[in-house]
């Protein structure tokens, strides 16, 4: 079984790369996805004393069959719809965790991708340990990746694993958690904004240049939303004897953060031979939302969503005073709302996302160029 699915494989890689190198078609190479829970497609459930799981209702209610796979959604999240429009696929690859379950198919399923990203996971080793007991920290996620580069070359040889890590494609999601989890000591000035920024990036610098060396060429990073503007932070303005405005603070956080991805990156591709990398600015998309909330219903074919401040699950003050579970108060028109849960977007909203990184003209919303040119580049 397992010498059959190696034999398939180096059939498969072969002829794809043989076809790619002798006629210019254009190939897709595998889809590897790292980061937190916006990409998340069920990482943690392997994980029983994991609290960052989103295997539960009402979790999934959209999602085929109602399933609650792990996602951090009411249905598909940013990397399905990522796959879909890069790649041609109708879901996420798998999680790595689950791919390396079942030893007879791995090799087989590895040459479409796997999904290595785990919520509550963060740039640096330690964001979300202490909140959430287990996570994947983006460092082994990477060694996860180094594992399966491995496993590649002992099959295909150094030369043709080379060739399709080369070819396939990085999605990264992360920091979001990182700036969460400093944010009271932020708030209490034991930590200095500039120095979290500049530590951030540095790690950041690390794990692309890790990225890099085993093989990775073609990256989509995503940015840092508005953090301040979820409900979990209008939630926390309130508290403080606000009106539920976003967190300025935290938003500030958010921009500069960006603009230090974006010259790590330019840095980065400069320094390293043969990187091409679409930078999106979800800052940009997710307030964009915001900020032309949709007054009424005035129609199917009219963009923009009615609610963006308060969460579609959930209860209390903006839905985010608990989290969402299966008793939870629930919206109805899912489509509407830009949050599902306290933290995290709806299918609609990480639809609108991703079909903006994935076309959009002009530099306002990705850079340097959009994810459809990243794919074919
Ligand atoms: C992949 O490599 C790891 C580490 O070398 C090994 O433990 C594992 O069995 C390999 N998996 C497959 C499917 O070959
Ligand atoms: C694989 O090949 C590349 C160059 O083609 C080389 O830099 C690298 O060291 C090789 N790796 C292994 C494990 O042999
Ligand atoms: C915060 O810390 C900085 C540097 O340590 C200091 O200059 C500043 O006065 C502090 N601000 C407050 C409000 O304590
Ligand atoms: C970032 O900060 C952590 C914790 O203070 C430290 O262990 C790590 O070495 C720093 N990383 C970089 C790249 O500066
Ligand atoms: C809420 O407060 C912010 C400043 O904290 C202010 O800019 C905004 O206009 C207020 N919004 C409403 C609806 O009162
Ligand atoms: C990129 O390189 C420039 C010029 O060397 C440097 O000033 C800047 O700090 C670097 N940016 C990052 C994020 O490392
Ligand atoms: C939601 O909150 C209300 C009042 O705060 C409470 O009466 C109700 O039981 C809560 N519902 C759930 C599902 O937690
Ligand atoms: C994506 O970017 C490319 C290159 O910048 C541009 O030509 C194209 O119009 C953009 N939009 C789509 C839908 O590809």
């Amino acid at each position: 079984m397992k010498g059959s699915s190696t034999l398939v494989l180096l059939c498969v890689v072969t002829v794809a790369t043989i076809t790619k190198t002798t006629t210019g078609i254009d190939i897709h190479g595998g889809l590897f996805i790292f980061g937190d829970s916006l990409l998340d497609v069920g990482t943690n459930n392997h994980f029983d004393d994991s609290t960052a799981r989103a295997d539960h209702p009402h979790y999934g209610i959209d999602y085929p069959d109602s399933v609650s796979t792990g996602r951090f959604s009411n249905g598909l999240n940013s990397a399905d719809l990522l796959a879909s429009y890069m790649n041609g696929y109708d879901f996420s690859p798998p999680p790595f965790l689950t791919l390396v379950q079942n030893p007879d198919t791995f090799l087989l399923q590895i040459i479409r991708g796997a999904n290595f990203a785990s919520g509550g996971s963060g740039i640096l080793r330690d964001t979300g340990r202490e909140k959430f007991i287990r996570v994947v920290p983006l460092c082994e996620q990477i060694q996860q990746f180094a594992t399966v580069r491995g496993n590649m070359s002992q099959v295909l040889g150094n030369g043709t694993a080379e060739l399709f890590i080369g070819m396939s494609h990085y999605i990264i999601s992360v920091g979001s958690n990182d700036f969460f989890e400093k944010q009271n000591s932020l708030f209490r000035n034991e930590t200095q904004p500039q120095q979290l920024i500049a530590n951030l990036t540095a790690s950041y610098a690390i794990h692309l240049q890790n990225l890099y060396d085993l093989g990775a060429r073609k990256f989509g990073i995503i940015g840092v939303p508005p953090l301040g503007c979820c409900p979990m932070e209008r939630y926390i303005n309130y508290q403080m004897g606000g009106n539920g405005s976003c967190v300025e603070a935290m938003n500030e956080l958010a921009q500069v953060f960006h603009a230090s991805i974006e010259s790590l990156l330019q840095n980065f591709s400069s320094i390293n031979q043969g990187v091409v990398y679409s930078l999106g600015n979800t800052y940009n998309i997710i307030m964009d939302f915001i900020d032309n909330r949709r007054a009424s219903e005035s129609g199917p074919n009219v963009l923009g969503f009615q609610v963006v401040e308060t969460a579609c699950c959930g209860n209390g003050t903006f839905n985010a005073e608990t989290r969402c579970e299966s008793g939870s108060k629930l919206c109805r028109n899912r489509n509407h709302y830009i949050f599902w849960d306290e933290f995290h977007p709806t299918e609609a909203a990480a639809r609108h996302a991703a079909l903006t990184l994935a076309y959009a003209d002009g530099q306002e919303f990705v850079t340097p160029m959009n994810f459809s040119s990243l794919a074919k580049a």
